[in-house]
């Protein structure tokens, strides 16, 4: 009896993929999960001369495509929903070949007032200088500034689902049709809430970018990116960014994202549930000042995010201060026994960070909380939820006395 095709994954259920998604038993070695091939070229066909160098579909050179690539790509855009998916080394390089593709001098684009600090820099300094494209901030949150935001030249809204680090949640169906309107492409960075938990392409976004370095890899030694989206938008980028600009991902970190994008679905299971319940904790505590997190009734789009996330969830990324100068928040972090002061985020560790009140750009762009305190930004891990509730317990004991 032949064994079904490894290739068709349209009729597969999330679990599923993440177990057999891009996954082939090797012809040669008979081994059930793709093996690592560091090989940076392959074997050329009788004549190649009349060879496409920019093809980045059949293996020729590790730059343009290759065995663990293309198995990551095709599990990436199957688990997202996208036709097809361009995977570079980091999430910055896959954000940056979008931005690359699709943007010329005299465009213009909206991005989120809180983003990703890299792209901060790209739309606030280096596009706008360099390239000449103008880039005007907006508050995802009110999308009747976004349909104010428009221009004739408007290529482009950038926004990331969950906002980095202030946890706003962005509209994505209603950002999806003012982007259609404007005859603009909607980018939705979805690193907060990777699939099965969200899938903003469903809703009308063009391009899906993920920082695989975060939870679709999830144990903390890879890092990669990935843009996901229709065939023809990831062939211009692969055409435009890929091969002509580099930024590949290393087939040993494309084969441990795959490891462990297997058990994605389990992880953010475990991981946004017990972030509700830390979120919760906190929120409940005198000694902590504020906590944002959209699972809250008190985040100011809790409303959007119970029903966009459809009840599945709200991430499991958080920012918070202790009441008290930024010296107070350095002491209660350095009490914490088990959560890792570190940055990254969607790690199997829980990991915290004191980022101050500001980012990259001024403060003013942060709320005012954010200003005041600065703020901590925690990412939970797999723990278990009563360790990281009283890991933060006793930081807190520590560092204001026993209450
Ligand atoms: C929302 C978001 N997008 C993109 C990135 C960049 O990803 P990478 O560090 O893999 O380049 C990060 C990194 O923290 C992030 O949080």
């Amino acid at each position: 009896m032949s064994r079904p095709d490894k290739h068709d994954l349209s009729t597969l259920s999330f679990n599923t993929l993440s177990v057999h998604g891009g996954n082939e038993i090797d012809k040669t070695s008979g081994a059930i999960r793709t093996p690592i091939v560091m090989a940076n070229s392959y074997e050329l066909p009788y004549d190649p001369s009349t060879m496409d160098w920019s093809d980045t579909e059949s293996p020729s050179y590790t730059r343009n495509s290759g065995h663990n690539q293309i198995g990551l790509q095709r599990k990436l855009a199957a688990i997202e929903g996208g036709e097809d998916a361009a995977v570079f080394a980091t999430g910055v390089a896959a954000l940056h070949a979008v931005f690359f593709t699709f943007l010329k001098s005299g465009d213009h684009v909206i991005v989120g007032d809180v983003t990703y600090e890299a792209v901060w820099r790209l739309f606030s300094e280096l596009l706008p200088q360099r390239y000449n494209i103008e880039a005007t901030f907006v508050d995802m949150g009110n999308t009747d500034a976004v349909r104010a935001a428009v221009r004739p030249n408007t290529r482009l809204i950038h926004t990331e689902t969950i906002a980095n680090p202030t946890t706003k949640v962005a509209d994505i169906a209603t950002l999806a049709s003012i982007a259609k309107q404007a005859g603009a492409l909607l980018s939705v960075d979805s690193t907060f809430t990777p699939p099965p938990f969200f899938r903003p392409l469903a809703l009308g976004a063009d391009l899906v970018i993920h920082s695989l370095t975060k939870y679709i890899n999830g144990h903390g030694d890879a890092m990669g990116g990935v843009v996901i989206g229709s065939k023809p938008l990831i062939h211009h980028i692969k055409a435009d960014a890929l091969v002509d600009l580099g930024g590949t991902i290393s087939p040993f970190n494309a084969w441990l994202i795959m490891r462990g994008s297997v058990t994605l679905p389990l992880r953010l299971k475990q991981q946004f549930s017990s972030a509700e319940i830390v979120a919760r904790s906190l929120a409940a505590d005198k000694r902590v000042a504020y906590v944002t997190y959209p699972g809250l009734d008190s985040h100011d789009q809790h409303a959007l995010a119970r029903t966009q996330f459809a009840g599945k969830g709200y991430g499991a990324v958080m920012a918070f201060a202790v009441d008290g100068d930024p010296d107070t928040q350095n002491r209660f972090v350095a009490h914490l026994r088990v959560i890792t002061s570190a940055v990254s985020l969607g790690h199997d560790e829980s990991l915290i960070v004191h980022v101050g009140g500001s980012g990259r750009g001024g403060s003013d762009r942060y709320p005012p909380n954010f200003q005041k305190y600065g703020h901590l930004r925690l990412s939970i891990g797999l723990e278990d939820t009563e360790d990281l509730i009283a890991d933060i317990s006793n930081a807190l004991d520590e560092t204001f006395g026993r209450s």
